[in-house]
């Protein structure tokens, strides 16, 4: 069916002017993307024949994704997040800038909270109440990729959840900054101790999941440590490891998995290894190096500037 919407004529001069083209005030950048986006909705609502009442369910949908602070879960779970870390990887492909050996690059994901307690050398994640995961024992050195020298100075930035799947902050009943740590390297090492952390499940019966659902997928990954890594002189690196055992491994919601980001996690019950790890009791052990590329400009060396909780 042939519709005014679908007339060049109509169509393009409406969403310029909307779009504000005919203003000379206003940001010439904002309007650009916002006429690109209009124009591509204004195509799907015509071609898909979306309804009145379809349009407003989705727009009604929006409002209760923010009201529930679940925008940047569902980005990761829609795999957007890890398409802006595909097309990363390929513009450095393109500039030169990516080296075999450096550590891949993976999302960031919502849970973040800025301000961590900072540490020397060696962190303790967890504050000791949560007794029904096994205890870990996280270590490995900041390496330069191209070299594979120690960079001396790097700091390792942690987080992960509970053995529950939650995030301290967004889940009020955990101790401030639990499981999130920053760790200032002793020359290049570093060392965490924790418990385990389990899978991750978005927040059952809320927008994300409801979305999923509709999609017939699950909002599951699997068990999974997230790393700000950075030095001067380096480019910052946002990864995350995921354990090998988890069945959610290589069937994460979130597209975060890359082969060389899987861990496995190592049963230590030798009671000499326990002492000298200064561990609790048996243990899982993870090592973990990360190499990183050297920064073609200082803006190289910091991460995103997205919007992050803070405490
Ligand atoms: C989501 C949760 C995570 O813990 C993560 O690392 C990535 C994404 C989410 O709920 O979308
Ligand atoms: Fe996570």
């Amino acid at each position: 069916m042939k519709t005014k919407i679908s007339s060049p004529e109509f169509l393009e001069g409406f969403l310029r002017t909307a779009a504000g083209y005919d203003s000379d005030e206003g940001n010439p950048r904002v309007k650009e993307i916002v006429h690109r986006l209009l124009s591509d909705l204004c195509k799907a609502i015509d071609d898909l024949d979306i309804t009145v009442d379809e349009f407003w369910h989705g727009a009604n949908y929006l409002l209760r994704l923010g009201q529930a602070h679940e925008t940047a879960l569902l980005v990761a779970g829609l795999g957007l997040e890890h398409i802006l870390d595909v097309r990363e990887d390929e513009l450095d492909e393109n500039a030169g800038l990516a080296k075999d050996g450096a550590t891949p690059r993976t999302i960031e994901g919502p849970l973040y909270v800025a301000g961590a307690p900072v540490v020397e050398g060696e962190a303790q994640l967890d504050d000791g109440t949560d007794t029904e995961s096994d205890l870990m024992h996280l270590s490995g050195k900041v390496v330069d990729a191209v070299t594979g020298e120690v960079i001396p100075n790097a700091t390792v930035e942690v987080w992960h959840c509970n053995s529950k799947g939650n995030y301290s902050f967004f889940d009020q009943s955990q101790s401030d900054f639990n499981m999130r740590r920053t760790i200032k390297t002793d020359n290049g090492q570093y060392t965490a101790r924790s418990i385990v952390p389990s899978g991750y499940s978005v927040p059952p019966g809320n927008p994300t999941e409801q979305l999923l659902t509709l999609l017939g997928r699950h909002g599951s990954r699997p068990a999974h440590i997230h790393f700000f890594v950075h030095a001067p002189g380096y480019r910052h690196l946002t990864t995350q490891i995921n354990l090998s055992d988890d069945p959610f491994c290589h069937d994460d919601f979130a597209y975060a998995t890359r082969d060389e980001l899987i861990v496995d996690a190592v049963e230590v019950n030798d009671p000499e290894k326990i002492a000298a790890a200064k561990m609790k009791g048996p243990y899982k052990e993870l090592v973990f190096d990360f190499s990183l590329t050297k920064a073609a400009d200082s803006d190289q060396e910091v991460r995103s500037s997205r919007a992050r909780a803070a405490l």
